[in-house]
C-alpha cells in the first residue's frame, strides 16, 4: 500500500524567512519519514511578479540548497524545479476550463496582489491558483502542508477536484491542507499585525534563513513589544509579545505554558535576546550547510534533474488519464 501523498511548494521571489521556515519547511522535514513527498521550487508562480533573471536564477538554486539544508532528504522526497517538470503548464491549462471567473476573483491573495501590484495587473497573478491547484492535483495528494495563507488556495484546489470528478468521475484525490497547530502565521518583528514575509519592503521585520547571528539578535531586540512587561500568551492585548513566544516555541517545542513559567518576573531584556539565541542555533546550522552546498552547484543539478524526472513519470500517468477522461485523442 503506497503511503499518503505530501505535496507542497515555495515561489522564489524573496529570501526565505523564518516565517517560511516555521510555516512550511520544519513541517515538511517532519512529515517526510511518513510521507510520500513532493517538495518543489515554484519558480512559474513566482513569475506572476516582475523578476531580475539573474537574480530568479539565483534565488531558485539558492532555496533547493536551503531545502536540503533544512534536513529534506532529495533520497527519500522528491525535491525540484517546477517549470522542469511542463506538465504542470499543461494541466493548468486544463483545469482553468473548469475554474470559474467568480471563484478565483474571490481569492484573498488575488484581492492582495491586484492592490500591491496595480501597474502590472496580469493575467498569471489571476490564474495563479489554477496552477497551484495543478501542481497538487498532479501528483494525487492527500495533504498541502502550508502556511494559514494558503489555506484557501488548497481549498479552491479541492474545489475544483470536485467539479472535475463529478463530470468525469473520480479522477483527482481531494487534497487537504496541512496547517501548524503553532507558528502557522508568524508575524512582522516590526509590525505584529501583519504576517512575516519575504517581500516585506521593512527587512527588519522579517528575519531570513541567511541572515548572520548579529542581524538576527539585533533584530530580535528591536522587536516591538508594549509596556505590560509580561510574558504571556495573548494575541490581542500582547501581539508582539505572542509572536516572540511563538517563534520560541517553535524552535524549542516548548509550551507557551512552559515559556511563560521560564521568563516570570524576567522582564523583556531577557526573553528577547533569549528568543535570539534558539532561532540563532536552530538556523546556523542550515545556512552553514546552504553556503556549502551552494559551492557545488553540479551535486544541486543531480538532485533537481533526478527529482524532475521522477516527477515527471507521475505526473504523465495522471494526465494521460485526464487527457483520455475529457476526449483528447492519445498520441
Ligand atoms: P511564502 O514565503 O510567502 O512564499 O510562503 C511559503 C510557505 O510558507 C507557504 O506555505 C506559506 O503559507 C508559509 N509562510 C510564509 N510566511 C509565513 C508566516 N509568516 N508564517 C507562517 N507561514 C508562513
Ligand atoms: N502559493 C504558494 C505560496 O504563495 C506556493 C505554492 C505554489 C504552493 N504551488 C503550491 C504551495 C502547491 C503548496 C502546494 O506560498
Amino acid at each position: 500500500m503506497a503511503d499518503k501523498r505530501i505535496f507542497s511548494g515555495i515561489k522564489p521571489t524573496g529570501d526565505l524567512t523564518l516565517g517560511s521556515y516555521i510555516g512550511a519547511i520544519k513541517n515538511w522535514v517532519e512529515l517526510q519519514n511518513d510521507y510520500d513527498c513532493l517538495y518543489c521550487i515554484v519558480d512559474m508562480h513566482a513569475i506572476t511578479i516582475r523578476n531580475d533573471p539573474e537574480v530568479l536564477h539565483r534565488r531558485t538554486l539558492e532555496q533547493l540548497a536551503q531545502y536540503i539544508a533544512s534536513g529534506l532528504d532529495p533520497k527519500k522526497n522528491i525535491v525540484y524545479i517546477q517549470s522542469h517538470v511542463a506538465q504542470h503548464a499543461e494541466l493548468s491549462w486544463i483545469l482553468g476550463c473548469y475554474s470559474m471567473m467568480g471563484e478565483l476573483n474571490r481569492m484573498t491573495q488575488f484581492k492582495d496582489m491586484s492592490r500591491k501590484h496595480s501597474d502590472n495587473l496580469n493575467a498569471g497573478i489571476f490564474t495563479y491558483p489554477v496552477l497551484m491547484a495543478a501542481d497538487i492535483l498532479l501528483y494525487q495528494s492527500d495533504l498541502v502542508p502550508v502556511g494559514e495563507d494558503q489555506k484557501q488556495h488548497v481549498e479552491l484546489a479541492r474545489n475544483i477536484a470536485v467539479r472535475f470528478n463529478g463530470v468525469y468521475g473520480d479522477v483527482f484525490k481531494l487534497p487537504e491542507p496541512f496547517i501548524p497547530k503553532v507558528g502557522a502565521r508568524i508575524r512582522s518583528l516590526t509590525d505584529p499585525t501583519s504576517k512575516m514575509s519575504k517581500s516585506d519592503e521593512d527587512p527588519q521585520g522579517s528575519v531570513y534563513i541567511m541572515d548572520s547571528p548579529d542581524a538576527i539578535m539585533k533584530k530580535f531586540k528591536r522587536a516591538k513589544t508594549d509596556s505590560l512587561g509580561c510574558v504571556r500568551f495573548d494575541p490581542d492585548e500582547q501581539p508582539g509579545i505572542s509572536n516572540l513566544m511563538t517563534i520560541y516555541s517553535s524552535v524549542t517545542g516548548r509550551s507557551f505554558d512552559e515559556i511563560t513559567a521560564e521568563f516570570e518576573g524576567k522582564g523583556y531584556g531577557v526573553f528577547k535576546p533569549a528568543v535570539a539565541e534558539a532561532v540563532i542555533e536552530t538556523l546556523r546550522p542550515i545556512r552553514e550547510e546552504s553556503e556549502r552546498l551552494l559551492s557545488d552547484r553540479s551535486q544541486l543539478a543531480e538532485v533537481y534533474r533526478d527529482g524532475a524526472r521522477r516527477a515527471a513519470e507521475i505526473a504523465e500517468d495522471t494526465l494521460n488519464l485526464v487527457r483520455g477522461k475529457i476526449g483528447f485523442v492519445g498520441k
